[in-house]
């Protein structure tokens, strides 16, 4: 084992037992921590936070109770120099005291989400004398932020609503009081820190990533409410870490009140997880330059969907990149302009990547040896995560949490969306296949939750350094005659005695189906909509549509009777479909136009391409029946679409080609008419008139539908495109 990996283990064990290594690091004990809060009347808020400190055991000595408050409106303006007159007399009597700790915190808008030893050890670790809370906003006096320190990752201003220190460095901070009740005393302790001297002096820093204090404002989005293992807890996934105290300051009181309910209460919330304990949670707070070493092999070995943001997902990993050297085996030659690309704009995060193209003709089974080789020669080597590129990875934290597990061998639990198809057997038969355990089903469908030791693993794993440099140092682990890589994987550790594990504890993403995937199309992902469907979404539905169904007003506009407007497609979407259609290039003409006009179908003819031209209408059918006909259901209640189509087509409209169609009624129930490009950036005109209302649409948004009944009231007309080029995709449904 390393020392990268021995420092870190060492770090779990001390947070089974937080006294001991306080009493060993610095004789911080529980005994010698006294909070002090500041508040003149018992408020719910006061009350609040007095439970939770009671919980907890933490000592508490209130000032100010039942006097006047002088210290200005806080909530709005400045002030709050009173509470810093207050601290002034009561640290004088702690002044002297070496071993004391003292926790000013404000109480009307705090609770502890945490006990006194944690507090501690957290406060020892960050290794100063003095720690103030950080936030985002420079207050009161924003010219002053130039002159903070940088940090690199973390908030950057100090916030006064909470601190902790020795009580010496904290007595003498607040001995250079001399300023009026109604004063700013967070400018006061901003002007100390700020002071490069004082803050020296005085050992001061501020608690940037939130390890002891959470200040909400501004920072509502990074905290979320984690329930895990067998309890729950506040956590900040901006910075992974579990703070202590959790300040609602600012307009973030609300976001307080529901934290407060499962604090401390739900302490010992049961999730249903008998088994697991959560002292090993704390991991997740390790310093970033103490993380394992991780080599990261990624295995192109054939076409595969999705395969842009299966790229971008290696940099969202929660997980210093600086700990990670990517290894990438590329087989495919299509995949070349991905990898290209991401090249482009990744290569600074990657510095030592290693890329091996389809032009080294390097096979699966060497590239996999070559890959694990490189950890196993390198003694610093913590961990080799293996990941092919039919995996998609939705947890970004998943190489902490295979970590946390501790095993030698193993792999997160995926499978197909929707199917029974996952990366592990439970069972072997005689001959080595796949058998079904009795226990597959649960554990594949995540009904019987753990950490389960199988027989057989692939597509994505976790081995340790320590064990292939030990058990597995001799062993040909990819490479055999006449046998597929994965199964002399799996054979060779079973050989060697080695268990191999899946976890389903967590949520970590899926298998992406890649068999009928279709290079020789410009943007096949598009065709996935039925094999890949929750990437698919992800990739080329609008974010915000499914805010259409919670009822957001600014999701569903009415701009003319029974005419609505609503998010659908992404840009990227948009953007595909066009270009799909110019590469296709066969936009009707004019006698083309005629015979379908005596056909019957159109009443008007238009400058178009059909869904069946580009093979794409079965996929279009599916797209309307999953995301137009709930919200036509919803819309125009009591209607419950077929969903049905023939027309289903995009209009290209240009000043000099066709610039706007004449008034007619659509041959459907209701249209669906997408906006494919952006008004006054890519065209300028066009539009949409309802004539019975007078009513104009005229400033389509990409990616936007507007849906509108077809015959009957509707009668419209195609405003006039008076530049560039204007796309939208019609389709009527329910003819
Ligand atoms: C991890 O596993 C190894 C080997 O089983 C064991 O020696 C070690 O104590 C474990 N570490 C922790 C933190 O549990
Ligand atoms: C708080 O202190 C009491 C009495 O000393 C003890 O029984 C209880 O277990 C402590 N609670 C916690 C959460 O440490
Ligand atoms: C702060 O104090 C700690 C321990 O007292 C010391 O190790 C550290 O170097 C000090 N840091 C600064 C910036 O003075
Ligand atoms: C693959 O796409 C090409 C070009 O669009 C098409 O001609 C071909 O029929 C498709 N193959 C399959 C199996 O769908
Ligand atoms: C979704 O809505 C948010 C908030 O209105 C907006 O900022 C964002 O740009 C929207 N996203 C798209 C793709 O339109």
């Amino acid at each position: 084992m390393s020392t990268m990996c021995y420092r870190l283990f060492c770090l779990v064990v001390f947070v089974i037992d937080y006294s001991s290594v306080s009493a060993e690091q610095r004789k911080l004990s529980p005994e010698n921590l006294l909070v002090i809060t500041a508040a003149t009347e018992a408020t719910d808020g006061f009350n609040r936070f007095m439970r939770t400190a009671k919980e907890f055991n933490y000592t508490v000595k209130v000032l100010g109770l039942g006097e006047d408050w002088k210290g200005g409106d806080v909530a709005r303006t400045v002030g709050g120099g009173q509470k810093v007159r207050w601290l002034k007399k009561e640290l004088l009597k702690h002044s002297e005291k070496e071993d004391m700790v003292i926790m000013f915190v404000d109480s009307y808008d705090v609770i502890f989400a945490s006990g006194p030893e944690e507090l501690l050890f957290k406060f020892s670790r960050l290794g100063h004398r003095v720690v103030f809370s950080a936030e985002g906003f420079c207050w009161p006096d924003q010219r002053l932020a130039p002159k903070y320190p940088v940090v690199h990752t973390g908030k950057r201003y100090l916030n006064s609503g909470g601190f902790i220190g020795m009580a010496p460095d904290l007595s003498a901070i607040v001995q250079q009081w001399k300023f009026k009740d109604n004063d700013d005393d967070q400018l006061f302790y901003t002007k100390i820190y700020l002071d490069k001297t004082q803050r020296t002096k005085f050992n001061m820093t501020l608690d940037h990533r939130s390890r002891i204090f959470q200040n909400l404002n501004g920072a509502v989005d990074e905290v979320v409410l984690k329930f895990e293992r067998a309890k729950v807890r506040v956590r900040n996934v901006a910075y992974d870490t579990l703070p202590v105290v959790i300040h609602g300051n600012g307009p973030t009181k609300l976001q307080l009140n529901y934290l407060g309910n499962y604090v401390p209460t739900a302490w010992t919330y049961e999730n249903g997880c008998g088994h697991c304990d959560d002292d090993l949670l704390f991991f997740n707070d390790v310093e970033d330059e103490e993380m394992p070493l991780v080599y990261v092999a990624v295995f192109i070995e054939r076409a595969t969907p999705f395969m842009e943001e299966f790229l971008e997902r290696l940099t969202t990993l929660n997980y210093p990149l600086t700990r990670i050297r990517l290894f990438i085996h590329n087989n495919v030659v299509y995949h070349e302009r991905h990898i290209q690309k991401f090249w482009e704009h990744h290569r600074y995060l990657f510095p030592d990547a290693l890329i091996v193209g389809p032009e080294e003709n390097l096979k699966e089974d060497k590239a996999r040896t070559m890959a694990v080789e490189a950890c196993k020669k390198d003694p610093e080597c913590d961990y080799y995560f293996s990941i092919d590129s039919d995996v998609a990875v939705t947890n970004p934290d998943i190489l902490r949490i295979l970590m946390e597990e501790n095993k030698s061998v193993i792999a997160p639990t995926l499978s197909k969306h929707g199917k029974l198809w996952s990366n592990f057997w439970g069972a072997l038969n005689p001959e080595g296949y796949y058998s079904r355990s009795e226990d597959y089903i649960e554990i594949a469908q995540v009904t019987r939750i753990g950490v389960w030791n199988v027989p057989y693993i692939t597509q994505v794993y976790l081995i340790k350094g320590s064990i292939l440099r030990s058990k597995l140092s001799l062993v040909r682990l990819f490479e055999s005659e006449g046998m597929d890589s994965d199964m002399v994987f799996c054979k060779s550790i079973r050989d060697q005695g080695v268990f191999m594990y899946v976890s389903n504890r967590e949520e970590f993403g899926r298998l992406v189906a890649s068999n009928n995937f279709n290079t020789s199309r410009l943007h096949p992902d598009m065709w996935q909509i039925f094999d890949n469907p929750v990437d698919w979404k992800e990739k080329y539905i609008n974010e915000n549509y499914s805010k259409i169904f919670e009822d957001q007003k600014s999701f569903v506009e009415q701009p003319c009777p029974d005419v609505y407007w609503f998010p659908t497609f992404s840009e990227k979407m948009c953007d595909h479909l066009v270009e799909t259609m110019e590469d296709n290039g066969g936009w009707s003409g004019g006698t083309h136009k005629d015979e379908r006009l005596a056909g019957g179908y159109e009443n008007v003819p238009t400058v178009d391409i059909h869904m069946n031209q580009i093979e794409f209408e079965k996929e279009w059918l599916k797209f309307l029946k999953e995301y137009i006909s709930p919200v036509t259901e919803k819309l125009y209640p009591g209607y419950y679409p077929k969903a049905q189509a023939i027309m289903n087509f995009v209009v290209r409209y240009r000043p000099d080609e066709q610039p706007s169609l004449r008034p007619h009624h659509d041959s459907s129930t209701f249209t669906v008419n997408i906006a494919l490009n952006n008004k006054n950036i890519d065209y300028e005109g066009g539009g949409c008139r309802f004539l019975r209302y007078d009513c104009k649409v005229e400033s389509p948004r990409k990616g936007w539908s507007f849906m509108h009944p077809g015959r009957l009231t509707h009668y419209h007309e195609g405003l006039p495109t008076t530049r560039g080029t204007r796309y939208i995709m019609v389709s009527f449904v329910d003819p």
